[in-house]
């Protein structure tokens, strides 16, 4: 990528833009563009009690999988979601590990923040600490988390290595990751990989499955396990979208967007 600083300073202002707007726009079909969240989410892992039991404004769409679901959460422990957006996670995580858990939630954009604080401050719910940062350079302590949870992020970061071993960093011995996340099954187009848009839709910025378990591996996790689980849902066939125009106008003859991405789970822990 010829301008990484750039790159990171579009995905804010993309993201600021779609907290702003609730969701509506700006993102894929997966980010509520004239989608039903509700509906989306469940297509994806998420239990209609799940969705009840949670500020109705946490879920803009942007999500990949349930990684609450995977994480085998227990009553007690310290959660950390990387790139929280709007709270989605972190309040099912909550409400998994009761009063006497907690949840950190780390978000580079002001505005998710900002949203997030919100959503918990309407609800009452206070064992959430959503801090303004960047996953690369964590604000968090030394092994200080149990679990470390991310949804559809990590793909948009341009150091994937330095969020692994910042992961590393802050993960207590014996502590375990479950993420959701966007990889390539093949090499994109070189016209889809250099387009703003498609970056900013988790598509871009995404990088091959066995590199993606190299770079988890290289940071130190063990048992490192990868779970593809099929189409991402970044891309939908409403050309008026921009990321689904960017992707598809990229794409040879006959191709489909599936056959170059997939969403996945991540798992492995700290020894
Ligand atoms: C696709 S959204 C997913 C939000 C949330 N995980 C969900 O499932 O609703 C990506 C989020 O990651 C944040 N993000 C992207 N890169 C980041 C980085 N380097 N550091 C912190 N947050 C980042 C964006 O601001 C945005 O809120």
């Amino acid at each position: 990528m010829k301008n990484k600083k750039k790159m990171k300073e579009n995905v804010k202002e993309a993201y600021g833009k779609i907290a702003r707007n609730n969701g509506k726009c700006g993102c894929g079909p997966a980010g509520a563009c004239g989608t039903d969240t509700g509906k989306f989410a469940k297509s994806i892992g998420y239990t209609e009690e799940e969705l009840n039991n949670i500020p109705k404004d946490a879920n803009l769409g942007l999500s990949c999988g349930n990684p609450t679901a995977l994480a085998s959460l227990k009553k007690g422990e310290v959660v950390l979601d990387l790139g929280s957006g709007a709270g989605f996670d972190c309040f099912l995580a909550a409400a998994k590990v009761g009063k006497e858990g907690s949840i950190i939630g780390i978000d580079m954009t002001p505005d998710m923040i900002k949203k997030a604080k919100a959503n918990a401050k309407k609800n009452g719910i206070d064992n959430v600490d959503f801090r303004l940062g960047d996953i690369e350079k964590l604000p968090v302590d030394n092994n200080s988390v149990d679990v470390v949870i991310s949804n559809c992020v990590i793909n948009l970061s341009i150091d994937k290595q330095q969020v692994f071993q910042e992961i590393q960093r802050v993960l207590v011995p014996g502590g375990r990751i479950a993420i959701s996340d966007i990889a390539l099954k093949k090499e994109l187009p070189a016209k889809v990989r250099e387009n703003v848009a498609a970056y900013i839709g988790c598509v871009g910025g995404a990088v091959l499955i066995d590199e993606y378990k190299k770079i988890v591996v290289g940071s130190g996790l063990k048992d490192v396990k990868i779970t593809v689980k099929g189409t991402s849902n970044c891309v939908g066939p409403d050309t008026k979208d921009p990321i689904s125009k960017a992707a598809l106008d990229g794409l040879g003859e006959g191709e489909s967007i599936d056959d170059y991405i997939a969403s996945m789970y991540v798992e492995g822990h700290k020894s």
